[in-house]
């Protein structure tokens, strides 16, 4: 897919890695400036090597997403870069950090934490960014949520409430924004295969795991997502084409959650 994003300055929030790194070279590839803005610098300035290889525009950015201190200076240093800001991925996110246990056993830092990550620092970078795409006359924002947003789990309180939280936020901000020419979208992805995740799915023997094999049972498409695979819906709703969408949640999830069962 190819899209038109020549004179588009993006800030991808997480970009160093994973699903992050897969939307900024799509992003890069077809044409837009990108900032990633990201608390591994080292990685981070290894992708945009890589995005500059290719014949991109890129900038590395060492930030936390949840600290405003961090976050104001590095919008100002794009905008000082390149002129302006119009296209915000709000990608960053973390799971699981003591590990995958019930709430009475969910340890009160790693609650915060993940809360603080994956839903504050949504605000916070929107909070940052919307006043350059108000001066742009106009821009995109996707937050990038996750099927746990839509449909619980056990075992993951804070990721699921947190991701939840982007859901309604994303329709909020969309509501505020709209009329400043500025559309909010979300993409919900399922299960996406990057190096975190793989251990997640594979065994030693290079196999699903037992519990990888009981997810992708209730999965129609039967498979984990690749990283692409989220950057192309990413790379849609940052596009002209997409004009008309505002507060939508893309889920891209293999179907995940179509439906409960499929059989009966
Ligand atoms: N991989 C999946 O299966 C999956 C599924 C659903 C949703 N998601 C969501 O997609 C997004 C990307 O996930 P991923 O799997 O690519 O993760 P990842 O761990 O591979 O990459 C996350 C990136 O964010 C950066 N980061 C972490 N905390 C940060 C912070 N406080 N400030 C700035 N940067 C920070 C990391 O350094 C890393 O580069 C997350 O929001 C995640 O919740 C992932």
């Amino acid at each position: 897919m190819n899209v038109d994003l020549e004179n588009q300055v993006a800030l991808v929030t997480g970009g160093a890695k994973g699903i992050g790194k897969a939307i900024s070279k799509l992003l890069a590839a077809n044409g837009a400036r990108v900032a990633i803005v990201d608390i591994d610098l080292d990685t981070a300035e290894e992708t945009v090597a890589g995005l500059r290889e290719s014949g991109g525009e890129a900038l590395a950015i060492e930030g936390d997403v949840s600290r405003s201190g961090q976050m104001e200076p590095a919008v100002e240093r794009i905008v000082e870069e390149w002129g302006k800001l119009s296209i915000l991925v709000n990608n960053a996110g973390i799971n699981t950090l003591g590990g995958r246990v019930p709430i009475h056993e969910f340890r009160e830092e790693d609650w915060n934490r993940i809360l603080e990550v994956d839903l504050t620092g949504v605000y916070v970078v929107s909070k940052a960014a919307v006043p350059a795409l108000l001066r742009n006359r106009g821009g995109r924002i996707v937050n990038i949520s996750s099927v746990a947003g839509l449909v619980p789990l056990r075992l993951q309180s804070a990721f699921v409430a947190a991701k939840a939280g982007v859901v309604n936020l994303t329709r909020s901000m969309a509501l505020e924004l709209g009329s400043h020419g500025i559309l909010v979208n979300a993409v919900a992805p399922g299960s996406t295969l990057t190096r975190g995740t793989k251990k997640l799915f594979y065994g030693a023997d290079g196999v699903y795991t037992e519990n990888a094999a009981s997810l992708l049972a209730h999965i129609p498409l039967g498979r984990p997502a690749e990283t692409r695979e989220i950057a192309w819906s990413v790379l849609f709703l940052v596009s002209p084409e997409a004009s008309y969408i505002n507060g939508a949640v893309l889920t891209v999830d293999g179907g995940w959650t179509a439906g409960y069962t499929r059989d009966w």
